[in-house]
């Protein structure tokens, strides 16, 4: 499977030590486990930044990045190997698989962790630390600080400063290297052929869950352990329920479905909507509002591409929706006007689209200096324009009430334009309508 090579990871911690002050440490925590009831945990999902500079999959670790120390500028803090534990919970690296298999320069036991890691921090001007995540490690941290406060007497000096790890790495994050984008591709494949088995398997009379099956099928299939996000199977008028989850309802004929789902691949997400007719076939006014989301997404396209800003996109699906809108009769006035006065928004109430990366919504500014932030070659972003029509919206006529429609695609900036990740789920109606009956026909 694609995955992130080691050589990688130690880039990645050697370009962030650069940007450290000298004479600085950074520390950061792994995810802690969450536990979901008595005896049982969520499933682990390794913390994103803590991934992004180790790659070490376990709970209970913690990074240590320290320029310029003589034994090894990488520690690493984890669980020590323990048979009886592994037995029941599976294998751990301990501290030599830590520097074997990791790179670690040095490990050690994170049961030792209040007795290393104050004698690591003294004499280090400034702590790189993500302040503010994690309550507990927060005041773990501040009991170290202390130890070697109380100790100033002795001639031990404490920090001095603190800096913003976040800010530091989320910037790194933001732009995908050539191995990055090939492991995005990869959750993209599989998610889309998540999506055609959906598409191929929808039958009116099944229920919303029986299609979530089928893409919980294929992520798996394909080697995801998960989904990126929980995932979205809307139809009818569910589909106007943006963050929609419960996930189970009946299909019946004549309602649209939207499905809104991408699985992970070593903690890198796949982000895609499609929206397509239960039975199939598109009725005219499905067709309409789906067309018109479909012509604002290739809108959107056309405005991603290095120098422009990261408010261009939306801003020309605002425009497409808007005067399409009017064109079917669902808005009245003038285009400008109504972009003016927000008058899309009972009908498209959210943006088009969002940074993705290790997280869904991944990290990274979008304005800096108080203006938007213009995109550069490497970044990944969402395209995923949506017109919803509440099912009481009493100033439309009935027929169009109870539609709602949203198409998304994965895309990553390129040298002169952007790179369409996911474009292995068909998206045309023709396309959808063709690929549906060719299931019917198989099936029959
Ligand atoms: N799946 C969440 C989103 O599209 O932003
Ligand atoms: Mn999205
Ligand atoms: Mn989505």
């Amino acid at each position: 499977m694609t995955r992130i090579a080691q050589s990688e990871y130690a880039r990645r911690r050697q370009a962030l030590m650069q940007q450290m002050v000298p004479g600085s440490i950074a520390i950061l925590p792994a995810a802690p486990v969450h536990v979901r009831n008595r005896d049982v945990e969520y499933d682990y999902r390794q913390d994103s930044d803590f991934q992004y500079l180790t790659g070490f999959p376990e709970p209970e670790a913690v990074l240590a990045l320290i320029p310029g120390r003589e034994h090894g500028e990488y520690v690493l803090f984890c669980r020590e190997r323990n048979p009886e534990r592994e037995l029941w919970d599976g294998l751990r690296a301990g501290q030599e698989g830590a520097v074997r298999d990791y790179g670690a320069d040095d490990a050690f036991p994170i049961d030792d962790i209040d007795d290393i890691l104050p004698g690591l921090i003294e004499g280090r001007s400034r702590v790189y630390y993500a302040l503010g995540a994690n309550p507990e490690f927060d005041r773990q941290l501040v009991g170290w600080i202390n130890a070697i406060r109380s100790k100033v007497r002795q001639g031990a000096t404490p920090p001095s400063e603190f800096g913003a790890l976040d800010h530091l790495l989320h910037d790194m994050r933001l732009f995908k290297s050539p191995a990055e984008i090939e492991v995005m591709k990869a959750a993209a494949a599989i998610s889309a052929r998540a999506h055609v088995r959906a598409m191929q398997a929808s039958r009116a009379g099944l229920s919303e869950y029986h299609l979530e099956a089928e893409l919980d099928y294929e992520f798996r299939k394909g080697g995801a352990r998960l989904p990126a996000y929980g995932s979205i199977v809307a139809s009818g008028r569910n589909a106007c329920i943006l963050h929609y989850r419960e996930n189970d309802a009946p299909l019946r004929d004549g309602d649209l479905v939207l499905i809104d789902a991408g699985c992970e691949i070593d903690c890198y997400a796949s982000d895609i909507t499609r929206t397509f007719p239960v039975s199939g076939r598109f009725s005219p006014e499905q067709k309409a509002i789906y067309e018109l989301v479909l012509a604002a997404q290739a809108a959107a396209f056309a405005e991603i591409a290095p120098g422009k800003h990261w408010n261009q996109a939306h801003e020309a699906t605002v425009r497409v929706i808007t005067a399409g809108l009017v064109e079917l009769g669902l808005l009245a006035g003038e285009v400008d006007q109504l972009i003016e006065c927000e008058a899309y928004k009972p009908f498209y109430m959210h943006r088009a689209g969002h940074w993705l990366g290790m997280d869904v919504h991944d990290v990274g500014d979008y304005k800096i200096g108080g203006v938007w932030r213009e995109l550069e070659p490497g970044m990944c972003l969402t395209v995923e324009p949506g017109i919803y029509i509440a099912h009481d919206n009493q100033s439309v006529a009935e027929r169009w009430r109870g539609i709602g429609v949203r198409i998304e695609d994965d895309v990553v900036v390129t040298a002169d334009g952007c790179e369409i990740l996911t474009a292995g789920v068909p998206k045309t109606v023709a396309e959808i309508e063709a690929l549906m009956a060719a299931a019917r026909s198989q099936a029959a």
